[in-house]
């Protein structure tokens, strides 16, 4: 195993080795989660900070507790309390944090390139937590993460992402995390919102749901991501849904043991029918409680924790 990366900027850098190197870390540190005492000393006296210039749910809390289960301190920078609405510069503000001794900054931004941007004169780590349309790296981890353990491996299984496709940083990072563990990918939607380039990626494109579920041991929905859209790229939301929604009769021409994934937020009604959310066959709730173990990986290794069992490594305060 192997990990000497001080950033998490994206997917598409990594090996399929450093890939498996953050899961299976991951899954040490779910066992960590299991115990009595859920908390470990490997960044006792180290600051992470929690940037998100753009709103979150999961992820910004589950970096939080990552951080603090890994006994950091952790700041959550609230934007709209900030300098930055004084206007003040992103890089500035990130100069700022560090001159108060800030180890990591974890960032989500809506322009492409900022976590990278950061990472050009920052001393300390910087973590992507979805820059834009581009990347979510540890949305990728940990839904490889889940697929693993339900399926015991990534390799030649069918996995089919389906929604928005172009505006999605989770669809990019998760094809770069998929085919380079060597599953094959599908890729459905309307064609507005699925272009064919990304077959030169490695990908299956097609504009027939059917034909993209038919054969999938894992579908992953993906919301309309209105807020990066700029025109409309199909009719209404009613349509859409009934071309490309995962129906109940849609989801009873799947395999019996398909893995139903989303990243959340979901759309009910929507991209998937609310009974198929919460049904037996969904892991959508799992899939955060995974995003756990896996910032916890990343934060670990980041900070130069060294791969193998964790157990033995940072005890137990
Ligand atoms: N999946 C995801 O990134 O969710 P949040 O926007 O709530 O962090």
């Amino acid at each position: 195993m192997t990990w000497h990366r001080k950033h998490l900027l994206d997917i598409e850098s990594l090996s399929a080795e450093e890939i498996t190197t953050v899961l299976d870390t991951a899954r040490e540190f779910k066992a960590v989660g299991e115990r009595a005492i859920k908390k470990v000393p490997a960044l006792r006296g180290k600051t992470v900070v929690n940037l998100f210039v753009e709103p979150s749910t999961r992820t910004r809390i589950s970096f939080e507790l990552a951080a603090m289960r890994l006994s950091a301190d952790v700041i959550n920078f609230a934007t709209e309390a900030s300098s930055l609405k004084k206007g003040e510069t992103l890089k500035d503000t990130a100069r700022n944090l560090e001159a108060l001794n800030a180890d990591v900054i974890i960032i989500r931004h809506s322009a492409t390139g900022a976590p990278h941007f950061l990472s050009r004169f920052l001393k300390g780590s910087v973590v992507n937590a979805g820059d834009g349309a581009h990347e979510h790296p540890t949305q990728a981890l940990l839904d490889t993460f889940t697929i693993r353990e339900h399926k015991g491996r990534i390799a030649g299984l069918n996995v089919t992402i389906l929604g928005d496709i172009l505006y999605s940083r989770v669809a990019r990072s998760n094809i770069w995390a998929l085919l380079k563990l060597g599953a094959k990918v599908t890729l459905c939607g309307p064609s507005t919102l699925v272009p064919r380039v990304f077959e030169e990626m490695g990908c299956r494109v097609t504009y027939n749901v059917d034909e993209a579920i038919a054969d999938a041991d894992v579908i992953n929905l993906l919301r309309i991501q209105h807020e990066r859209q700029r025109q409309t790229m199909f009719p209404s939301i009613g349509e859409y849904t009934a071309l490309f929604g995962l129906t109940q009769a849609r989801f009873a021409r799947t395999k019996p043991d398909v893995l139903i994934m989303h990243p959340g937020p979901i759309n009910r009604g929507v991209e998937i029918a609310s009974e198929i959310a919460d049904c037996a066959r969904s892991v959508i709730l799992e899939q955060v409680t995974n995003g756990l173990a896996v910032r916890m990986a990343v934060l670990y290794l980041i900070n130069g924790g060294r791969t193998g069992p964790v157990t033995s490594a940072p005890s137990a305060s």
